[in-house]
């Protein structure tokens, strides 16, 4: 019985850090990392936020996060000399943070293998749509063109390809006929952010675990 439980302990990733350090990337308006930040107002979440970064100077989620007196960063690629020089920047500010969670929230550009190393299994993206279905920057658009009837928002574990990596969670939101782009990514973030703040507490609470394409929070059950 006790090498059966430490068997399990041994494939679960737990943070460091109690409440956990969570370090958030942005390129938008903010809202997923929002609500992460309400959520983590309440002690027993188990998480807080220590850092927000972005690829975008001026972004609303940097706003909010600097009005919540939490320290932010900001490196636009165009100001780099190398994608890669852009990537050891992104890398370098996250790291100084010590996080046990890197969370892309509406983070719009792919990070290199030189980051993902640097947090290994400890990196999340969440994607608006379900997965592998419509990977990439047009999720809802895609999904509404393609003519689906139910959509909805993933969350994984980051691999250097695009969308690809093991899922962690999914939830779905149905596409309704006279849907626009606009008012499907809408009801789309309604219940993403939902679940993005379930799923981070789950996981900074109970841990998470990957085998392969397979990846969960809590122990793994057999
Ligand atoms: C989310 O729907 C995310 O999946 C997509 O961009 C949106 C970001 O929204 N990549 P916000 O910046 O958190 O409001």
């Amino acid at each position: 019985m006790n090498v059966e439980k430490k068997q399990i302990d041994r494939r679960c990733i737990f943070p460091a850090h109690r409440p956990a350090r969570l370090v958030v990337l942005v390129s938008g308006t903010g809202s997923n990392m929002k609500a992460i930040l309400d959520a983590s107002l309440d002690e027993g979440y188990g998480a807080h936020i220590v850092a927000v970064g972005s690829d975008r100077n001026g972004t609303k989620g940097i706003e909010i996060a600097r009005q919540a007196g939490i320290p932010t960063f900001e490196h636009q690629l165009k100001d780099f000399d190398s994608r890669e020089e852009w990537n050891a920047a992104m890398r370098d500010s996250v790291r100084e943070y010590v996080p046990d969670l890197v969370i892309l929230a509406g983070f719009l550009k792919i990070l290199n293998e030189d980051f993902l190393k640097a947090f290994p299994s400890r990196v999340i993206n969440t994607h608006n749509a379900l997965l592998p279905s419509f990977p990439g920057i047009h999720g809802p658009k895609d999904a509404l063109e393609y003519g689906v009837k139910i959509t909805g928002a993933t969350i994984f574990l980051v691999d250097p390809g695009i969308d690809t990596g093991a899922i962690l969670a999914q939830v779905t939101c149905p596409v309704r006929d006279d849907d626009t782009e606009e008012s499907l990514l809408e009801r789309i973030k309604e219940v993403e952010r939902k679940q993005l703040v379930d799923v981070v507490g789950h996981m900074v609470r109970e841990g998470w675990w990957q085998e392969g394409r397979k990846a969960s929070f809590g122990s793994i059950k057999r």
